[in-house]
């Protein structure tokens, strides 16, 4: 069954049509109003969100289907102590297709294996958050025309922001792309995706702790909230969360037509100030969300027709009792039934990855 867990999961030729379908649906709403006549979709949202959970009910209705819902842990089985596995397979019965968010790493990867249903990932701990890269690669789109030869610089929580990894993943894809990752040392991306993205993909980037020495060369500055939710250590996130804030003074040296995008929820990494800037784009970026998801919908829908498959057959996946993933936040050390699952990404260096979040193995 065709799910959506990362980015990855689609082709470029697969992404460009989700945004080709969505720019139609902006044209001509009418003409999908009544497209998901009968259908539920079940939104599973383990943690908080307003927009993505919002925007994917919002896409649903719009496509003249259904929804229903589960918006906290606490009002769920999940406070019983019930499997994601055996959550999936339940809500498998009662709706088409899920969105599922969750705080730990892998839950969505988890749940699409065990649903007879299409699931997408709406972000698993701090690891992926593939719908909000549709919503950001539809507004790049929209403002530049393109999805080549740009650069793209990403500011503030690059550790734990999920957004940061999947847009830098679906990037990694297209031609001339310039990555600036702008944080503190302590918020830097994570080793996987230098090793298993940038470096292995031959990406051009550069890293800086300068967000105004970056400016000038930037098109897309990508801003995000420091992931207070994702810290063990609150002193250092107190110390961290004001790291960058964009103030229009910042801006003197940017692009005329830079585009300035944010996932969302802002803090304060934003003044206020810069919301009627032309270059302020993060709204319509809400908008490109429900647009996309909408699209998202129609395709997994259509594919399900078709595919009774299991989701992803990984070559070389291994089950390795001499490795171990010491990820705190990965779903194989939380939920006990969990098989820990392995795959070899560098053969040269003997390198494991957990299945589920990615984290190298020891
Ligand atoms: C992001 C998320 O949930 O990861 N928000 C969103 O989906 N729009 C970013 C964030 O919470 O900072």
């Amino acid at each position: 069954m065709r799910s959506l867990i990362d980015t990855v999961d689609f082709s470029i030729e697969e992404l460009d049509d989700l945004i080709r379908v969505a720019c139609d649906i902006a044209d001509h709403p009418e003409k999908y109003a009544h497209a998901c006549d009968g259908k539920i979709l079940a939104t599973l949202f383990f943690e908080p969100s307003t927009r993505t959970r919002l925007s994917f009910e919002a896409a649903m209705l719009s496509l003249g289907g259904n929804v229903i819902s589960v918006s906290s842990a606490g009002a769920s089985s999940a406070a019983k102590g019930e499997s994601v596995a055996d959550t999936a397979k339940t809500v498998s019965c009662y709706a088409d297709i899920m969105a599922m968010r969750h705080p730990l790493e892998g839950a969505a990867l988890v749940a699409a294996h065990a649903a007879s249903i299409p699931v997408i990932n709406a972000g698993d701990g701090g690891h992926c958050h593939p719908t909000q890269t549709l919503a950001d690669l539809y507004t790049i789109y929209r403002e530049k025309g393109r999805l080549n030869n740009l650069t793209v610089g990403f500011c503030g929580d690059l550790k734990y922001g999920r957004t940061v990894h999947s847009l830098i993943n679906a990037l990694s894809r297209y031609t001339g792309i310039k990555v600036v990752l702008i944080s503190p040392e302590e918020l830097r991306l994570p080793e996987y995706m230098f090793a298993e993205v940038l470096d292995k993909k031959g990406m051009t980037y550069e890293e800086t702790t300068d967000l105004v020495a970056a400016m000038p060369e930037l098109d897309i500055l990508y801003m995000t909230r420091v992931q207070r939710e994702r810290f063990a250590d609150q002193e250092q996130y107190q110390r961290l969360k004001d790291s960058y804030i964009l103030t229009l003074d910042k801006l003197d040296t940017a692009k005329a037509d830079l585009a300035i995008l944010h996932p969302l929820p802002r803090v304060n990494e934003i003044s206020v100030a810069i919301d009627n800037d032309p270059r302020a784009c993060y709204f319509k970026q809400v908008l490109g969300g429900k647009l996309m998801r909408m699209a998202l919908i129609l395709k997994l829908l259509e594919d399900a027709k078709n595919d009774y498959q299991s989701f992803r057959v990984v070559d070389g996946l291994i089950h390795k009792d001499t490795k171990t993933c010491r990820n705190g936040r990965c779903i194989c050390q939380v939920e006990q039934e969990i098989e820990h699952l392995f795959v070899q990404t560098d053969a040269e260096n003997d390198v494991w990855r957990c299945y589920w979040c990615e984290t190298q193995a020891e």
